[in-house]
């Protein structure tokens, strides 16, 4: 689904302006990053159709344009679980920030807070938490569920200390997924890198063949049900998101069991391979939101967002606003932070022109009459 991206050579920050959109700052990764971490940041489960099919579905839907609706006072901004966002993208939790750029999390977060927006971290953060939060920027936190439940409730403890404002509760992996690059490459972190929020217990280098993540995550704890998300819930007051419903029902599940909402997310078609694109799951699941619980659930996804016209869409299908994943990932590693910066408000730019186009004075007159199924 690529679009030619321009040829970049070694790419600088000064170069960053020849950037236009997410295939250049993916072009300009591939070059920069050592091919261990490009795989790794690439890759998708087993054959990869999840990976794929998650750029194509936001191509199974076209917009229904109107025409003199009066859009010269356009405004993308909108509100997110509290926070104000300059549009409707967030970015979501990905791990191992260092990889792309020696600031790691530190400028991802520092970039999210100039572009407008909420950094969600990852629990796989390379930088500490506190660190991150030392940033100042509007954050949410990603967990994931260990079976040393005293881990689990120590990061959900560091998280509420340090300001964070949602839990995002990974649920979607009960352990990481096959990544055929990752296990060709025997992917492990560099020396002198760490998984900087949970070091101090676990030991990341468990895997003597094969992807030393997915050995780590055999500390995940895979007898999770509803009624631990219930607990999670429980250990703090900060409302907690369900990341990786696909299904009507498990969305169902998760507000019963007292999530404040859900991400639609396959985890980017990196661990079940062969279920459909994200946007195909998600009206279904806007419906069993907005039946159960009306505007009180919030529904967020991830998954092929690579345009304003990817957010816009997703928007236009019920969702409250996007998680950025890859994208941000290409930008960390292309210019660091100023890299990030400059993808957000790309992206930002691209959103304001798709409403403008379409019709759309307001995110809030954004809805399912702007798309149809093609
Ligand atoms: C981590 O969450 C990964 O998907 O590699």
């Amino acid at each position: 689904m690529e679009s030619p991206a321009a040829p970049l050579g070694d790419v600088t920050p000064g170069d960053l302006d020849r950037l236009v959109c997410t295939d250049d700052f993916h072009a300009a990764a591939r070059e920069r990053l050592d091919p261990m971490t490009y795989d790794y940041y690439r890759s998708g489960a087993l054959r990869e159709w999840t990976l794929a099919e998650n750029e194509r579905a936001w191509h199974h839907y076209a917009f229904r344009r109107r025409s003199l609706v009066g859009v010269a006072d356009l405004d993308p901004s909108t509100t997110v679980l509290g926070h104000d966002v300059s549009f409707p993208a967030l970015i979501a939790p990905t791990a191992f920030h260092c990889l792309a750029d020696p600031e790691g999390e530190v400028a991802t977060a520092r970039a999210a807070a100039a572009a407008g927006t909420v950094m969600v971290a990852s629990t796989l953060a390379t930088v500490a938490l506190e660190d991150v939060a030392a940033t100042g920027a509007p954050r949410w936190f990603q967990l994931y569920v260990f079976t040393d439940r005293g881990l689990t409730r120590e990061l959900v403890e560091r998280a509420v200390a340090s300001g964070y404002t949602t839990l995002v509760l990974t649920v979607d992996t009960p352990t990481v997924g096959i990544r055929y690059a990752d296990q060709r490459n025997h992917f492990v972190l560099p020396p002198g890198m760490a998984m900087a929020n949970v070091a101090h217990v676990l030991d990341p280098s468990l895997a003597a063949s094969g992807s030393a993540l997915r050995a780590f995550s055999s500390q995940f704890d895979q007898s999770l049900t509803w009624r631990d998300l219930e607990w999670v819930a429980g250990l703090c007051d900060l409302p907690v998101i369900a990341k990786g419903v696909v299904h009507p029902d498990d969305a169902r599940a998760a507000l019963a069991s007292g999530a404040a909402g859900v991400v639609v997310s396959n985890h980017g078609g990196r661990q079940l391979d062969g279920e459909p694109g994200t946007a195909d799951v998600l009206p279904a699941v806007v419906d069993a939101v907005v039946d159960a619980v009306g505007d009180a659930g919030i529904v967020l996804v991830d998954g092929g967002i690579r345009s304003g016209t990817d957010i816009v869409k997703a928007v236009a299908l019920g969702a409250a606003a996007v998680l950025v994943g890859r994208p941000v990932l290409w930008a960390l590693a292309a210019g660091g932070q100023a890299g990030v910066e400059r993808l957000l408000a790309l992206l930002r730019d691209e959103v304001v022109d798709t409403l403008r186009q379409l019709g759309v004075p307001h995110l809030a007159d954004l809805g399912a009459q702007h798309v149809a199924r093609v």
